[in-house]
């Protein structure tokens, strides 16, 4: 079984452990809590339910396709990554967990820069301090929240606090672990030496194990909760871009992905610790054993086609959408395609949750830029797609130009199963992009680390050598490359001129 505790919800798979089938899978939402701008929080006790509840509905969908109650040989868990949850003696949870797309520790990035310095920062911790990582979130939680800091035993990473509700164990594993900053990423072990400098008292981290490897069993009491049974074996999982990459077989070198979930990565597998020293995109550990990968993060990749749909979008498309029992966002991209490359000259900016690669700069924010009456709706949300897609090839540039091989580019994520998403793609990026045959991501990806850390694979390449097939190849369309060529040197400069302009809002 695999375990995704994402951003908007849980999801809990069933993965044959002879072929490497998905055999059942269940699902559950929770809520995401922005109480003023740039704060993101939610609540622990929210993702064990949620969790409980993705499980029982794969179980009871598995008994149900197989004629017999499924016999889970393992569980992997993945998860959004960075979030700060903080426990006490007990094992209560202190209060919300602040999320990876919280951006309020600004003052606290600065604080870790001035006290470690940024390059020996980079040495240490192979990246920069941005507010989406976990340490300068403890150390708001230090200054703000001092009850519940001083109160702290333990600070656990999402998933892993689905760990300790499922075995009692404190752990975590090497891929998710590398994005506290509080890691020696290059040497896969936490980095005393931030700990020291940072005054973060090492007692509060969690064992940390390679992703492969088993952590503890499923108790008695979760097996009541869950219907899983006792002593079934945890392994270590995945941070949800390690995990999806693994879920998208980016186990070798050449291999990228471009993943659209709430936020868009694309990521790269690598067979050092290769550094950006200006920490544009993140170097962490990979869920294989003797890699890591380098990867550029849009914060607001399905989060701004999902901000459209919520807020842009009218009574119209939801009506079409009910009507013919169509996906509401299926309608919205047959409206994008009725526009052509390039919006007409309608450009989106996709920082409604700031951004990361390759700004680093919470404070931006979205924009629509070059708008006329003579635009449609559906200029206005092919430019969300495309904006979000400009983003992506700021990351993918970037891989490149740190000299990363880039062979083949797997779309993955919400985005990657719209066709028109993947052919803006595809055009920007000037290169051809494919689709597998799994599509399940971080759980597929931590149910395969399941199965080779209780044998049923001798690796993690063995595991998705057998399970893992290209499905469809999306070529770029010429003229359209034309198009975004001309435009995206526009949507870089918008940034740079607007940027003075943000920090006036
Ligand atoms: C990765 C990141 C996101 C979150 C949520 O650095 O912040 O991928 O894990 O998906």
């Amino acid at each position: 079984m695999g375990i995704d505790l994402g951003t908007t919800g849980a999801r809990a798979i069933i993965v044959d452990g002879e072929n490497g089938q998905v055999v059942a899978a269940g699902s559950s939402e929770y809520l995401l809590y922005t109480p003023q701008p740039l704060w993101a929080e939610q609540n622990p006790a929210d993702w064990w339910s949620g969790t409980i509840e993705a499980v029982k509905k794969a179980l009871s969908d598995g008994a149900k396709k197989l004629g017999k109650a499924p016999e889970i040989a393992a569980i992997g868990l993945s998860g959004q990554m960075h979030g700060v949850v903080l426990l006490d003696e007990e094992g209560s949870v202190l209060g919300p967990s602040l999320i990876w797309c919280d951006g309020r520790a600004q003052a606290q990035c600065d604080y870790i820069t001035e006290e470690v310095g940024a390059e020996k920062l980079i040495e240490l911790t192979a990246n920069p301090a941005i507010v989406g990582f976990s340490a300068p979130k403890l150390i708001w939680l230090r200054e703000h929240r001092p009850d519940q800091f001083l109160k702290a035993a333990h600070f656990l990473l999402p998933k892993d606090f689905i760990r300790y509700k499922l075995t009692g164990e404190f752990a975590s594993e090497v891929s998710d672990a590398s994005g506290t900053l509080l890691f020696d990423v290059a040497n896969r072990k936490w980095s005393e030496e931030m700990c020291r400098k940072l005054e973060i008292d090492s007692d509060l981290l969690p064992d940390v194990y390679e992703s492969w490897v088993v952590s503890g069993q499923v108790s008695a009491q979760a097996a009541a909760q869950t219907g899983l049974m006792t002593g079934t074996p945890v392994v270590g999982g995945g941070g949800d871009q390690a995990a999806g990459a693994v879920g998208n077989g980016i186990v070798r070198a050449g291999l990228v992905s471009s993943t659209i979930g709430s936020s868009g990565v694309v990521f790269a597998h690598s067979t050092a610790p290769v550094l950006d020293p200006g920490g544009r995109v993140h170097t962490f550990c990979h869920a294989v054993p003797g890699a890591w990968h380098v990867m550029g993060v849009t914060q607001g990749a399905g989060i701004s086609l999902r901000w459209f749909r919520d807020e842009i979008a009218g009574k119209h498309e939801i009506e079409a959408a009910q009507a013919s029992g169509t996906d509401i966002y299926e309608i919205l991209t047959q409206q994008a395609a009725e526009a052509s490359a390039g919006s007409e000259g309608l450009i989106f900016l996709p920082y409604l949750m700031g951004e990361r690669t390759p700004h680093l700069d919470p404070q931006a924010r979205g924009v629509w830029f070059g708008l006329t009456a003579a635009h449609h709706r559906s200029h206005l949300v092919r430019s969300v797609l495309e904006g979000v897609s400009y983003s992506l090839k700021d990351c993918l540039s970037l891989l490149e130009n740190m000299g990363l091989p880039i062979e083949e580019i797997r779309a993955s994520g919400g985005g990657g199963k719209s066709s028109l998403w993947r052919q803006i793609q595809a055009d920007m990026f000037e290169r051809e992009v494919v689709t597998i045959n799994a599509t399940e991501g971080p759980a597929y990806g931590v149910a395969l680390l399941a199965g080779v850390g209780t044998g049923f694979w001798k690796d993690v390449q063995s595991a998705c050598d057998s399970s893992i097939r290209i499905n469809s190849r999306t070529a770029p369309i010429h003229a359209n490359s034309e198009v975004y060529r001309r435009y995206y040197p526009l949507y870089k400069e918008i940034y740079v001129k607007l940027k003075p302009l943000y920090r006036q809002l």
